[in-house]
């Protein structure tokens, strides 16, 4: 189960993600918003507590450029989130960086991008290995306050 929101920037970005995702197979909790005005940080909350409680696997968060998202979403113990504009670095912040939110930039790219963006982070597994010791160092951060 994916979760994921977004503020009033990203509703078109959000319901496209989901319909074309849903085609592929993934199951979406949408957490909001719907349209109305809303401040960040509130449904990166949601979204991040819906990981964390172990309900859902992985998220994805979008507002005008996925940084506010992943600014508070980066605040919350366990979570690793991180904005992406490339493939690689989709890629990648999963393969190294075990990241298990994508922000996303709804006035920065492209619909089309955000749903390949989002497909390529879905489908990419942590690779383990040296990686694991970094991600502890990053737990570890956390637990200094
Ligand atoms: C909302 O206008 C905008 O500030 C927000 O979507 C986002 O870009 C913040 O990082």
């Amino acid at each position: 189960m994916i979760a994921i929101g977004c503020d009033h920037a990203g509703c078109e970005m959000k319901r496209i993600i989901i319909e074309t995702l849903s085609e592929k197979g993934w199951d979406f909790c949408d957490l909001g918003c719907n349209g109305e005005a809303c401040d960040y940080p509130f449904i990166a909350e949601k979204v991040c507590t819906e990981i964390i409680s172990g309900r859902c696997d992985m998220g994805i968060l979008i507002c005008g450029t996925g940084i506010g998202m992943s600014m508070a979403a980066n605040k919350i113990n366990g979570i690793r989130a991180a904005v992406c504009g490339d493939s690689f670095s989709a890629k990648y912040t999963r393969l190294h960086n075990n990241a298990n939110v994508i922000c996303l930039g709804a006035r920065t790219i492209g619909c089309g991008l955000a749903v390949e963006l989002a497909d390529i982070f879905l489908n990419t597994n942590f690779e383990g290995g040296r990686h694991q010791r970094r991600i502890d160092m990053i737990t570890n951060l956390e637990k200094k306050g």
